[in-house]
């Protein structure tokens, strides 16, 4: 008989456990009021990107989108994000995938919304430039992630804390630098806002919130 084996039975309990941490930290009322400020501006085909459990449903405007397709791997998210479609009003779908290699066509979405999932996406870089081939030349990218605070003591931390935090966090890091970013990624800031929540902790408070098009 195997043995069994403790870390790998921990492992296993996390990682059903994750998925309910992640929409009980993401769904409260300060995180809501974030993600309102952009959510809403959407409109037409959408491609939400870390659809996770599907917070950011309500949120959308009912007049100016046709459907919104979720992006999001398999990672024990999608079945809460399924549910959340099935009580929403809206037409959505849920495209079980990683942002990094979407299938679907160049050009295709007038909005791409990405809200607290650039933190915890691997290879960003290669999921910025897939949202920018997805997104038609028109198109708007919204955002709303929390990320690298302007100062640079903060950063200093944040840097330094963010492997551990990674580790306990599902891969999310503290120190992304979302306009950067953006911008690296061939995105020009429309509208662009940096800003502490006022936790008490800009290292995870800090906000970057805004519009994104293509340059
Ligand atoms: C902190 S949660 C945020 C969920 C949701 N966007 C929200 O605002 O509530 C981060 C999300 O990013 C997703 N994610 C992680 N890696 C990803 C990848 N490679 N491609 C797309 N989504 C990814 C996770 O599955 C999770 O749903």
């Amino acid at each position: 008989m195997p043995e069994s084996c403790s870390s790998c039975t921990h492992e296993r309990s996390r990682a059903r456990l994750m998925p309910f941490g992640v929409h009980l930290v993401c769904g409260l009322p300060i995180v809501t009021r974030q993600r309102q400020k952009v959510v809403p501006m959407a409109s037409g085909d959408v491609v939400e990107i870390g659809f996770g459990s599907g917070l950011n449903l309500p949120h959308y405007d009912r007049d100016r989108v046709r459907h919104v397709i979720g992006v999001n791997p398999d990672d024990g998210l999608p079945t809460l994000g399924r549910k959340a479609i099935d009580r929403h009003d809206l037409s959505a779908e849920l495209l079980v995938e990683s942002a990094e290699a979407m299938s679907l066509p160049s050009a295709s979405a007038d909005s791409v919304v990405v809200t607290y999932s650039l933190c915890s996406i691997p290879d960003v870089e290669a999921a910025l430039n897939e949202m920018r081939r997805i997104l038609k030349p028109e198109g708007r990218l919204f955002f709303c992630e929390h990320g690298r605070s302007p100062s640079s003591r903060v950063a200093r931390l944040q840097d330094s804390l963010t492997p551990p935090w990674r580790f306990m966090a599902a891969g999310c890091h503290l120190n992304r630098d979302v306009g950067a970013l953006l911008k690296g990624a061939g995105f020009a800031l429309e509208q662009y806002d940096v800003f502490d929540l006022g936790l008490g902790t800009r290292i995870l408070g800090t906000h970057h919130i805004g519009v994104a098009k293509l340059r």
